[in-house]
């Protein structure tokens, strides 16, 4: 017998007599791997003639494909006892009952959000979108509120360890109206432009929370005042709350970014104990708004001296809070279930 033979019947051996599926393995190892048998085998080649080689050559290649054909059948056949065993010694109760499956509940920002931009966008406002991390220039200087304007320090502003740049430092955006500024420089007016997203400031109680969301609108055209302003809150809010008869009341505000600028309120009453809006002579301040001052304009590269822009701001979980009567504030952000239980909506309401 010759060594190939012998080394033929050996690896033959070997694979028939494994009897598990890492065994074989090994076996497969110890014959092809990088350090296996035929490699050790190959090496003798380089002693041989011509002739030699390729007679050894055509007898190593038909000992290998027989080897292989012999692993891959021993291979099957040690799965399918493998499986077999499995199936014998498992037990499935095909009977027992499935895991209770929450399929969650949408958040109650989730659903203001979704409504109000329904409203909006019923008007023909497009949602436009802003950095979280925002720029100096953007958040107070575009806004008309220079270096040292007082106005900065109605915000509690986030700062961030960031180099400033040409556009100032980096802060943590403390409302959404630099989108407003985004906006403007992004498309040319006439333009009707609303954005929600979460702003930050340095506070902390019952009705205050360093993060919060915020909705802003824009509108810029040739003839846009006050009195389109006027009616557009009326609508919106009526639409959103789905009181046809909803009051409004502006009161005469100050922002930097707007000239008049109002505060809105919608009225309310309490009746047994609960807030009832659309009745009443009570009054509930919902958020900001006005005319949008012309340096702003400006900033937006927009001709001040052509268009005319009204803008509001409204604090979302305030709407949400007022629709759906959540208590506290801080719940939004806690992730409680039993919170989320009490005031999340089904996906299909
Ligand atoms: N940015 C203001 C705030 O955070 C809210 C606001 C007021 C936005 C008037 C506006 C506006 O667009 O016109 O307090």
């Amino acid at each position: 017998m010759s060594d190939l033979d012998r080394f033929f019947a050996t690896c033959l051996f070997e694979i028939d007599n494994c009897s598990d599926l890492s065994s074989i393995d090994a076996v497969r190892m110890a014959i092809f791997g990088k350090n296996g048998k035929i490699t050790e085998i190959m090496k003798s080649l380089k002693n041989m003639t011509p002739r030699e080689k390729r007679e050894f050559g055509e007898k190593i290649n038909n000992i290998k494909e027989k080897v292989r054909a012999r692993l891959q059948e021993k291979t099957r056949t040690l799965e399918l006892d493998d499986m077999e065993k499995k199936l014998s010694s498992e037990f499935v109760d095909v009977f027992m009952p499935a895991r209770p499956y929450s399929p969650g509940l949408v958040h109650p920002l989730s659903k203001t959000e979704e409504e109000i931009s329904g409203v909006l966008a019923s008007y023909g406002f497009r949602f436009a979108d802003g950095p979280e991390i925002e720029s100096e220039y953007m958040n107070f200087t575009a806004l008309n509120m220079p270096d040292h304007h007082p106005a900065r320090t109605m915000h509690d502003t986030f700062y961030m360890k960031i180099p400033a740049d040409k556009d100032g430092c980096k802060l943590l955006r403390t409302h959404t109206s630099p989108v407003q500024v985004r906006a403007m420089l992004q498309h040319k007016p006439p333009l009707r432009f609303f954005s929600i997203g979460r702003v930050f400031r340095n506070d902390y109680d019952a009705t205050h929370t360093p993060m919060f969301s915020q909705i802003e609108g824009l509108m810029v055209d040739i003839d846009v005042g006050f009195a389109h302003l006027k009616w557009f809150m009326s609508d919106i809010l009526k639409q959103f709350f789905a009181i046809p008869n909803l009051a409004l009341r502006f009161r005469t505000s100050f922002f930097p970014f707007t000239e008049p600028s109002v505060e809105v309120d919608i009225n309310y009453e309490i009746k047994n104990g609960k807030v009832v809006f659309g009745t009443g002579d009570k009054w509930m301040e919902i958020g900001g708004a006005g005319v949008v001052h012309p340096t702003v304009l400006e900033h937006g590269n927009v001709d001040a001296a052509k268009y005319q822009g009204i803008a509001f701001g409204f604090g979302l979980e305030r709407l949400a809070t007022l629709k759906y009567g959540v208590p506290d504030l801080r719940g939004y952000f806690e992730s409680d279930d039993r919170w989320r239980k009490s005031f999340g909506f089904s996906f299909f309401a």
